[in-house]
């Protein structure tokens, strides 16, 4: 496995490879989640390049952009038994020099969810996600249902601007109790780690409710909100019942829709979602 720390570099090794790249671009601190998408990569591609970069420009101001966990040694490891080929980890000066002032906007879908609490994040995230695809020239990028709108803003880029390559989504991996596994899980004590179970609860009575032939998203959403207020730890962001495309609130269900929500669980921010087909 080769480690490469500049784009120069990772150009010139790119420039070698006629075979096909699968890229799966995270912030490292990896889990089983990240690693079911460097899986499907090695088996779809030739050649697998797995990015760790901490992108600074995706954090606003008083998220956790200095203390987000790091341990590359441990990714290393980690990839390594995965087969990895490459791990491209540029430095923030080399992917974003003095006088850097050029920007990549998804307008609409990133006005909502995620984007309505987090203003400018999907700014950071498309930015340096096409730079990412320039950079390193995948043939397939893979990407997680967990953060379902990132996937949906992500698609939306590509189509949007011609970009050469296929978008693959996975399923959310879960922990045994159905927490949506996540880096910034190691942020929760015991007490937290068990009261964030509810956003799967919620989650899961919104799907069994749907299954049941319930097709009022406003009653949907009561049900989830009802459920997660029982929880003292949990303070909700939003809980949202949307179209899987354009991520618009929905009245009622016609073909299928997103369930998500972001909860705190103290200071904690957490997202999850499951879709309603
Ligand atoms: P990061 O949070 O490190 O996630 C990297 C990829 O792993 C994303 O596509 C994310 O959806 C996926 N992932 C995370 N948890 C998962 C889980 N439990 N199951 C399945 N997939 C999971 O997302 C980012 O980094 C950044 O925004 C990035 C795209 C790298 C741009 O900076």
């Amino acid at each position: 496995m080769k480690i490469i720390n500049t784009i120069a570099e990772m150009r010139f090794f790119r420039s070698q490879i006629t075979d096909m790249v699968g890229f799966v671009p995270t912030m490292g601190y990896l889990h089983e989640g990240h690693l079911s998408l460097v899986k499907q990569a090695r088996i779809e591609n030739s050649v697998v390049i797995v990015s760790i970069f901490v992108n600074p420009t995706q954090f606003g101001p008083g998220e956790d952009y200095a203390v987000y966990p790091r341990d590359p040694d441990r990714d290393f490891d980690l990839l390594q038994k995965e087969k990895t080929d490459v791990v491209f980890m540029p430095s923030v000066e080399d992917m974003y020099p003095l006088g850097f002032n050029s920007w990549v906007k998804v307008d609409g879908i990133t006005e909502r969810l995620e984007g309505a609490c987090r203003p400018g994040h999907f700014q950071g995230v498309t930015t340096v996600v096409a730079k990412l695809f320039n950079i390193v020239e995948p043939t397939r990028a893979y990407f997680g249902q967990k953060d379902a709108q990132q996937a949906v803003v992500i698609k939306k880029m590509v189509a949007d601007l011609n970009m050469n390559l296929e978008v693959v989504v996975l399923p959310t991996i879960r922990e045994e109790n159905g927490l949506a596994m996540s880096s910034r899980n190691i942020y929760l004590d015991p007490e937290k780690r068990k009261a964030a179970i509810i956003l799967f609860k919620a989650l899961t009575l919104a799907h069994q409710l749907y299954n049941e032939g319930e097709r009022g998203a406003e009653h949907l959403r009561q049900e989830m909100v009802s459920l997660i207020n029982k929880e003292p730890l949990a303070k909700i962001d939003y809980v949202s019942i949307a179209d899987l495309e354009t991520l618009e609130e929905l009245s009622t269900i016609n073909h299928s829709a997103l369930a998500s929500i972001a909860v705190r669980i103290g200071s904690i921010r957490l997202i999850d979602n499951v879709r309603l087909l």
